[in-house]
């Protein structure tokens, strides 16, 4: 094919690392002489990169690789693969149900994904890399080998010229050693790593320069970072101060924090450090102490909510996110009640809530029973949104008359169709919704208001005059305009991927 123009359907699921990944592999795609497509049925190289944290999100993947079926019958050329967590769980599954994929690769193997598609190329039926080399078991010296490999993925990141990196994501960490009865992703990203900080922060440097004004450090359980350099431990509040420093850089985030090892060093940079924004995603699963033993998650409720106090005490203005799993393995209705009510005290900005879904291999699949019935999970699911749009409604709209900084990310969704509308039809929205922006608070509060296309990039000042439970609507009072190099695209930010509550 050399030569050629070759194109790439890339489709991403799952979480942000997911989305990072991708990122990533379309950047090695590129060198090979790939450009991406949104077209499936035409392009060369179909990839899925895929989560298998709920069962919903595996058959989503194979119902689309099913549709892939009579295409890969007609064309030669088209080349089918899966990455990412599905492909590192249950590759055999994978070949089984859907003998026409071609190449398979775990999320800790996406460096060789040249390789793999060269393979193909050259005849070979089936080409496949898993981490088994990274695998708690294997040797140390062979971890280390295959973790240089991996990290050469990260260290070769090199947006393209056209590539908006206004919000970018860097890796800290990569794994998980919690083993939270429940969860797949200790099987499927390996044993907990962190990357080192000298690293990460030349990535944040270079991504500066491109012009990126946030970066959002991503972990599993980001806040048990910790790297040792020239014999010294470098912790999470060391590198959160060390990011700081780095100039063009104006917000930093980071997600996800587990709970049980969330120090007060990391609470007092968020307070010091003047780019480190004032938003906690700390997932809590579930509101009972029972319940949270049955998940093995390391902590009890009221440290939980212990935790949430000195978040509010250190950081003023601190907006707290969640997330909770209904329906797990024998849950009463008491102990769901206390989900509720744990909603009710920490008054968080917004929530994920998960059906319980059975993953294989975890704790929970081979030691307890999925006893909680389809419905009663909709139902606790229901309730506790419920439960959650009442209470952020009322925060919200006490903040009617405020004026909040946003870094505005782009044009809202609702603009974007108006806009699209107005292409097609060839008509003028009247109501010039096509107008509409959307940017973030550094609480993360996402807020929509007319402006134009040179505010995008930009940071703005709004006045808050209208609020729901997860958007505020306001006018523009100052806005500080974006360079021509952070307007180039439209923003990622405006479609981030929201994880899927209805799975
Ligand atoms: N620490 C990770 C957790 C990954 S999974 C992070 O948030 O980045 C993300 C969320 O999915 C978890 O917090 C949990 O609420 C939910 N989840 C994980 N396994 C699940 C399962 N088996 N069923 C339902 N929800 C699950
Ligand atoms: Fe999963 Fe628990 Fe780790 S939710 S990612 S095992 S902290």
């Amino acid at each position: 094919m050399k030569g050629e123009s070759k194109s790439v359907y890339l489709e991403t699921m799952g979480c942000q690392m997911n989305v990072l990944d991708s990122e990533l592999v379309m950047g090695q795609l590129r060198a090979m002489g790939y450009a991406p497509t949104d077209d499936m049925t035409s392009a060369n190289l179909v990839l899925f990169n895929t989560c298998s944290v709920r069962d919903h999100a595996e058959q989503k993947v194979l119902s689309r690789l099913g549709n892939l079926r009579k295409p890969k019958e007609e064309r030669d050329d088209l080349v089918v693969g899966v990455i990412g967590c599905m492909a590192e769980r249950d590759p055999d599954g994978i070949f089984s149900k859907m003998p026409h994929v071609d190449l398979v690769c775990g999320p800790s193997e996406l460096n060789k994904i040249p390789a793999l598609i060269e393979e193909v190329q050259d005849g070979r039926d089936r080409a496949v890399a898993l981490s088994q080399s990274l695998s708690r078991k294997s040797t140390p010296v062979a971890r280390a080998l295959e973790y240089d490999s991996v990290e050469a993925l990260d260290l070769a990141r090199d947006p393209a010229p056209d590539e908006n990196v206004l919000q970018s994501y860097i890796r800290v960490q990569r794994g998980c050693d919690k083993f939270c009865t429940f969860c797949v992703v200790p099987f499927t990203r390996g044993a907990e790593r962190s990357r080192p900080a000298s690293q990460i922060v030349d990535e944040a440097k270079m991504l500066a320069d491109r012009g990126a004004k946030e970066i959002t450090l991503l972990g599993q359980t980001v806040n048990s970072y910790i790297h040792q350099e020239n014999g010294r431990a470098v912790p999470f509040a060391d590198l959160l101060g060390r990011l700081n420093e780095v100039s063009g850089i104006e917000r930093i985030r980071f997600v996800t924090s587990y709970p049980g090892d969330f120090t007060t060093d990391i609470l007092e940079a968020m307070r010091d450090l003047p780019k480190v924004c004032e938003y906690l995603h700390l997932p809590v699963q579930s509101g009972s102490d029972p319940v949270l033993q049955r998940m093995r998650r390391q902590y009890s409720v009221s440290q939980y909510i212990e935790l949430v106090d000195k978040a509010r005490e250190l950081v003023p203005g601190v907006e707290l996110a969640s997330d909770f799993i209904v329906g797990f393995c024998g849950e009463t209705e008491e102990e769901h009640k206390a989900s509720v009510a744990l909603i009710g005290r920490c008054e968080f900005k917004s929530i994920f809530v998960f059906k319980y879904s059975e993953r294989p291999a975890t704790v929970a699949d081979k030691r307890m029973a999925d006893d909680i019935p389809d419905n009663v999970k909709r139902r606790r699911n229901q309730e506790l949104l419920v439960a959650q749009e009442a209470l952020a409604t009322l925060a919200n709209q006490q903040r009617i008359g405020q004026q909040v900084e946003v870094l505005v990310e782009g044009y809202s969704k609702a603009a974007l169709k108006a806009q699209e509308a107005e292409q097609t039809r060839g008509e003028e929205v009247s109501w010039r919704r096509s107008d509409q922006l959307v940017g973030r608070t550094r609480s993360d509060q996402i807020v929509v208001f007319n402006g134009k296309a040179e505010h995008i990039g930009g940071f703005a000042t709004v006045r808050i005059d209208a609020a729901t439970a997860l958007t505020l609507h306001g006018e523009i009072i100052v806005a500080i305009p974006g360079t021509p190099q952070s307007r180039r695209a439209p923003s990622r930010g405006a479609s981030l991927p929201v994880l899927d509550s209805a799975s």
